[in-house]
């Protein structure tokens, strides 16, 4: 966790390294270890850090703001010092020169010791998947370990890799069935319990070995599973409201399962989030319906994403149980390390489609947790907690409810005189508030909390172009990005907006350009940042500006990319974002292979690293075929990184995807269909086993330096 752990970075703005004015100006060892804890980073907005921006001012009551002491410079050095690598469309793993990685923790692996190994045909049932990794990794967080390995520790060759399992791709996931033109049928309740049994969160205990190499400790007893039918507790001011009682459930606080478990967060007192997305493709009806506004706000469809859940298991049918969709779509906290802990559904961080969240601790303990709610023209939320973090003592009972009982607030954003410039406010999402009334449909904060969005339409928040991942920069307290991944509806016309009543179908809006989403039919994604009012995570207003616009240089005018991106470093629909301790800031995509046309130059999904100040964008890897990269997080001393290699194989437009009919030819031909692929499913991509029989699974892979130096570096 120290700073003094990167040997490498520094600072491109030339003013003075900041480890060597935190050590000037933090010799009290108490002020320094609550630098380590993110508290007092406030001093650091005054020390010249983040000068990308500028907004000034110290937040801390208790922190003079004395200007450094003069001090020897450091020669200024880039603080990105690796090669970038290429684009590729080929099937590996590509990193840069002097780098290694290692696959681990594959789809299907035994998550303990005594599970059953993973069985190449995908014939196996939920009773296997349940000891097994799930699929399709995605956020994670590295819980370090003590020194007896068990309990929260800072060491970095020990700890709990925690990581979501956000959905499956049937075509890969469910060995073929007697159908020659639907290798899904016949469709059961036990495939739909194979599903659910893939979904949800594993806790995996790893180890460093001398040699750098990551294995997994597969004898711990701190290796768990949560799935999309472990008993989870709601709490918070919704929990035990009647939209979210069922029949097996008339409390209304005891859900079964998490779902689409896409980004995450952590928390202080050391637990992780896990963040309910896309819930609303697991549900479907069977026979007629009339979907509700609340149903209709959240895409609640007759035939959800092609699941077919509803058709075997009675609980995603909304005609045959209504209220379950209203038990997702929720931030779940989960103990690591206590493997029979039960999870809990946090319902005063609102419920949509949650990317991720991200905290920040103020200056007075106070936490703030940053969401995304991921659908083009959906918004951005921050809640603010009422209770403080104690720090003298992490794991206590009261900071563990401090995400109970606090103000969930929307962005709005408005323009100013400068393009890519502007400021903006946070609005309360609070009962009797902002139109948040009884006679507006909202009967108390149960109601505002469980239809989030159209709380959020109410107060006149700001459509964004589909918020993915946010991060705060832990050299500016107050500073956060946010990736905003694309958005084909933005700009077209006739133009319109969510409505006020909270009434427009998910995504169906066609909202005009605005200062914080600048170009029509966004193919590309941006990145948004911005900075709290005095540096303060509390604040309720912001100045913002646009890091990086993604696209193609050859583009120009409106729908220009930014300087800062260059023929050397082309990458669309930006999705995981993530600074590490050292104050890099990656860069995951989520989006067309396709690498012609608009995405020429692109190759397969990627992951870069950005200076916060100059800008500068590197190429650091490329994923193999059909995958997005996704999930990225380092050991405390930064010399070993673990991202996620989510669904390689998906065959998307990919220039090597199998077509009809097969000449072999690159884009020749319609794409395999999921019932050819799933019938030959090593026929476009073998990663990570490769060999003949490698059957493509989502996996972590572990990225190290050879030298054994800090990553980025
Ligand atoms: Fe699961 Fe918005 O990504
Ligand atoms: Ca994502
Ligand atoms: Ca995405």
């Amino acid at each position: 966790m120290s700073n003094h752990e990167d040997d490498i970075v520094s600072n491109a703005s030339g003013n003075t390294h900041l480890q060597t004015v935190i050590d000037q100006q933090l010799n009290n060892p108490n002020r320094r270890d609550a630098m380590r804890r993110g508290f007092g980073l406030a001093t650091l907005s005054f020390l010249g850090v983040g000068a990308a921006t500028s907004l000034a001012a110290c937040g801390s009551d208790d922190d003079p703001a004395p200007a450094p002491a003069p001090a020897p410079a450091p020669p200024p050095a880039p603080v990105l010092t690796f090669a970038p690598v290429n684009i590729s469309s080929g099937d590996e793993i590509v990193v840069p020169f002097g780098y290694t990685s290692q696959a681990i923790l594959p789809w299907g692996d035994p998550i303990r010791a005594g599970a059953p190994a993973f069985l190449r045909d995908a014939s196996q049932g939920w009773q296997e998947q349940e000891q097994q990794v799930g699929d399709n990794h995605d956020g994670m967080h590295f819980f370090p370990l003590n020194a007896t390995a068990d309990g929260p520790g800072t060491r970095s060759d020990e700890g709990l890799l925690v990581m979501n399992h956000e959905y499956i791709n049937p075509e890969y996931f469910y060995a073929p069935g007697s159908d020659a033109t639907d290798w899904l049928l016949p469709f059961t309740a036990d495939k739909v319990r194979k599903g659910l049994a893939a979904h949800g969160v594993a806790v995996a205990h790893v180890r460093r070995e001398a040699n750098g190499t990551i294995t997994h400790v597969l004898a711990s007893p701190l290796n768990r599973r949560i799935t999309g039918y472990t008993p989870m507790e709601l709490t918070g001011p919704a929990a035990g409201n009647d939209l979210l009682k069922t029949a097996d459930d008339p409390t209304g606080r005891e859900v079964l399962g998490t779902l689409n478990n896409c980004a995450h967060g952590y928390t202080p007192w050391g637990t992780y989030l896990t963040c309910e997305e896309n819930f609303n493709g697991y549900f479907g009806w069977n026979g007629t319906r009339t979907p509700s506004a609340l149903e209709n706000r959240y895409g609640i469809t007759q035939a959800g994403f092609g699941y077919r859940w509803h058709t075997a298991d009675a609980r995603f049918d909304v005609n045959a149980t209504p209220n379950e969709p209203n038990r997702h779509g929720w931030v779940v906290e989960i103990d690591p390390f206590a493997p029979n802990s039960k999870p809990i559904k946090r319902t005063a961080l609102g419920r949509f489609k949650h990317e991720n969240a991200e905290h920040v601790v103020a200056t007075d303990g106070t936490v703030v947790v940053y969401l995304g709610d991921d659908e083009r023209n959906e918004y951005i939320y921050k809640f603010v907690s009422t209770g403080k973090f104690d720090a003298t003592s992490p794991r206590s009972a009261a900071n563990r409810s401090l995400l109970d009982t606090g103000t969930l607030y929307v962005a709005k954003f408005d323009g100013g005189t400068t393009p890519g410039r502007g400021t903006g406010t946070w609005i309360a999402l609070v009962h009797g508030q902002n139109g948040l009334t009884a006679a507006n449909g909202f009967a108390d904060q149960a109601a505002i909390l469980i239809n989030t969005r159209a709380a959020a339409d109410r107060v006149g928040a700001t459509m964004m172009d589909r918020p993915e991942w946010i991060t705060v920069n832990p050299n500016r307290l107050g500073e956060v990005y946010c990736t905003l991944t694309n958005n084909n509806r933005r700009g077209t016309t006739p133009a319109s907006a969510n409505n006020v009543a909270g009434t427009t179908s998910a995504g169906s809006a066609r909202p005009a350009v605005d200062a914080v989403n600048p170009r029509t039919n966004n193919l590309w994604g941006h990145i948004v940042r911005w900075n709290e009012t005095n540096g303060d995570p509390r604040a309720l207003a912001f100045g913002w500006d646009i890091f990086l616009l993604a696209g193609q240089p050859s583009v120009t005018g409106e729908r220009a990319p930014s300087a800062n991106i260059k023929a050397d470093n082309l990458f669309n629909s930006p999705d995981g974002l993530w600074f590490d301790r050292n104050g890099r800031l990656w860069i995951q995509s989520d989006g067309s292979a396709t690498n012609t046309g608009d995405f020429a130059g692109n190759g397969n999904n990627q992951m870069l690293c950005a200076d916060p100040i100059s800008g500068e964008v590197r190429r650091f890897l490329v994923g193999p075929a059909g995958c997005e990269v996704t999930g990225v997080v380092m050991t405390p001393d930064s010399r070993t990184m673990f991202v996620n290699i989510q669904h390689p194989g998906e065959l998307g437009g990919h220039p090597n995807a199998p077509r009809n009919p097969p000449t072999g030819q690159s884009q020749v031909g319609t794409v395999w269909s999921e019932n050819q692929i799933a019938r030959d499913p090593t026929r476009f991509s073998r990663f990570p086993e490769g060999g003949v029989s490698g059957r493509p699974r989502s996996c972590t892979v572990v990225i190290r330096k050879n030298d054994g130096g800090v990553i980025g570096s």
